[in-house]
């Protein structure tokens, strides 16, 4: 196996970097890992892994920079970054955890929906007995990746009424799916609505006024991609409008969500702050190696993303 060893440099921003530089250190292939900010001589570094935001100029102190990874499954961070090459490849994290981790939050978004857990809640604190009942939703998936697909499987194994929506036609076993030209009809007879698109020029401000109104009367929409798919004017107006019954969002226009933003106190909005899943370095190291052994081997990276489409 060829021996050469490369440079990294590691901008983390609000994430600790250390887990990220032990399990790095570990790889035969790294002679170094850098943190950003640092002084140090970058002229060597080969691999750039950002979460973000990417302080302006850093790119121009890496001449021989050969990759840039982001450390979460969006790359939005890179592909709006002036500053970012476009003729290098860039990859993204695409890793179990990750995967099920959402899962497991729109799962729980979604039957806390329809298990009227708001109101069970509201009744303890009365310690009012009242055996509520419950019906079969029909869940519908914008986006049908590596998360959104996974997460349409096991709405379908739970029990769901699944649809399935995404820019070319996916197939999933036991889900209606359609393509771009189906949104209507996906749309129409929906009980959630869950985002799981990712930010491009063709999906910024998708969750607007005109599409949340082809949901039918008392749609629930859960967000958990991107705070930029969401018209927050349109969507504050179809909850007072009694036209959507709520909404569970975990990502926003600006994050932290600012204190006086009117989101937080609307009675139909449950927020999170954007931990529907995040990355685990301990998991995502695994694929991070690996692309590090293809640097070197000059064998073609995973999960590069397609420049031109975006995603
Ligand atoms: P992915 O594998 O790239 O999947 C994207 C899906 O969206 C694909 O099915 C794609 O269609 C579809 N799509 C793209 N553009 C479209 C369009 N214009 N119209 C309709 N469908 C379109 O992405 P992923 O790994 O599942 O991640 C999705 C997003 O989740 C990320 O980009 C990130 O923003 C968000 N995320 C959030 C959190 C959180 O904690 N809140 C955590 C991780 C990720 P095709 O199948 O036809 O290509
Ligand atoms: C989180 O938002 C991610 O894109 O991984």
């Amino acid at each position: 196996m060829d021996q050469q060893k490369i440079e990294i440099l590691l901008s983390t921003s609000v994430w600790n970097p250390q887990p990220w530089v032990d399990g790095l250190s570990l790889s035969e292939h790294v002679s170094k890992v850098h943190v950003w900010p640092t002084d140090a001589d970058l002229s060597n570094v080969k691999a750039l892994f950002v979460w973000k935001p990417l302080a302006e100029g850093v790119v121009t102190q890496l001449p021989n920079l050969k990759w840039i990874s982001s450390l979460g499954a969006g790359v939005d961070h890179l592909m709006t970054d002036p500053q970012i090459p476009s003729d290098i490849p860039i990859t993204r994290i695409v890793d179990p955890r990750l995967t099920i981790d959402m899962t497991n939050y729109v799962m729980m978004a979604v039957i806390m929906y329809q298990r009227k857990f708001k109101l069970l809640q509201e009744n303890q604190a009365k310690a009012h007995w009242e055996r509520i009942t419950y019906d079969n939703l029909t869940v519908g998936v914008m986006g049908l990746g590596e998360l959104g697909g996974h997460l349409a499987n096991q709405l379908v194994a739970a029990g769901f009424e699944v649809y399935g929506y995404s820019r070319t036609k996916n197939h999933i076993v036991g889900a209606e799916t359609y393509a771009e030209h189906g949104l209507e009809e996906f749309l129409s007879d929906l009980d959630v609505l869950v985002n799981l698109l990712p930010i491009t020029p063709k999906t910024v401000g998708i969750l607007n006024r005109d599409l949340l109104s082809q949901t039918k009367k008392g749609c629930y929409l859960i967000n958990v991609a991107r705070g930029n798919h969401l018209v927050d004017e349109d969507l504050i107006e179809l909850l007072d409008s009694n036209h959507l019954s709520g909404a569970m969002l975990d990502v926003f226009h600006q994050e932290p969500l600012p204190e006086n933003h009117p989101f937080w106190k609307h009675p139909k909005i449950t927020i999170t702050p954007h931990v529907a899943s995040v990355t685990s370095p301990q998991s995502a190291l695994n694929l991070l190696k690996e692309n590090i052994d293809r640097l070197v081997n000059e064998t073609p990276l995973l999960h590069q993303v397609d420049l031109n489409r975006g995603y």
